[in-house]
């Protein structure tokens, strides 16, 4: 798989269809929005024979904090390692390096980021959110 960060290469299409009808967490969410969000966002397309298999988006500011959001691997290419190597050039591209915090939200990848350092917050009591994950249904 080839890791690239470059929008243009992005099949928002698959990244639409993906996120709108088999995410857990983003089910109906307008192909409108996706693209507003990519345009928006540092995103990893991985690609493989010239087609697109699998994404990830991180929402930062790259000199404190980021957010890792909206990765898959499309399931005809999964059990392969291409997750793993998708965190490991998020983890490691320039832009997001010295940052104070780095946070995502996962139900049931929760033993794949571990592998890369995330850990529970150690407070979460300190953390808050506004949170409406029917928003789109
Ligand atoms: C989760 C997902 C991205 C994993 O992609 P993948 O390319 O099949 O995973 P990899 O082959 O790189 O292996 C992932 C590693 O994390 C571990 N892991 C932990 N939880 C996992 C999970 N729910 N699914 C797959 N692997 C998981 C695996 O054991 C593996 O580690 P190992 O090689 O040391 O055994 C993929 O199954 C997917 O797209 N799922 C649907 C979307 C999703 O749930 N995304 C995560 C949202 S936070």
């Amino acid at each position: 798989m080839e890791i690239s960060t470059d929008k243009s290469a992005l099949d928002i299409t698959l990244i639409h269809q993906f996120l709108s009808t088999q995410s857990a967490w983003a089910k109906g969410i307008p192909r409108e929005l996706v693209q507003r969000s990519i345009g928006n966002s540092l995103c990893f397309g991985g690609y493989a024979d010239g087609r697109q298999i699998a994404f990830a988006r991180v929402v930062s500011d790259f000199a404190t904090f980021a957010y890792l959001v909206d990765v898959f691997v499309v399931p005809q290419q999964r059990g392969k390692g291409h997750s793993k190597a998708l965190v490991k050039a998020v983890l490691a591209h320039p832009d997001l390096q010295g940052l104070r915090r780095f946070m995502l939200a996962s139900s049931d990848a929760r033993g794949l980021y571990a592998q890369f350092g995330f850990r529970a917050p150690a407070r979460p009591e300190i953390l808050m959110e506004i949170s409406r994950p029917d928003l789109y249904l």
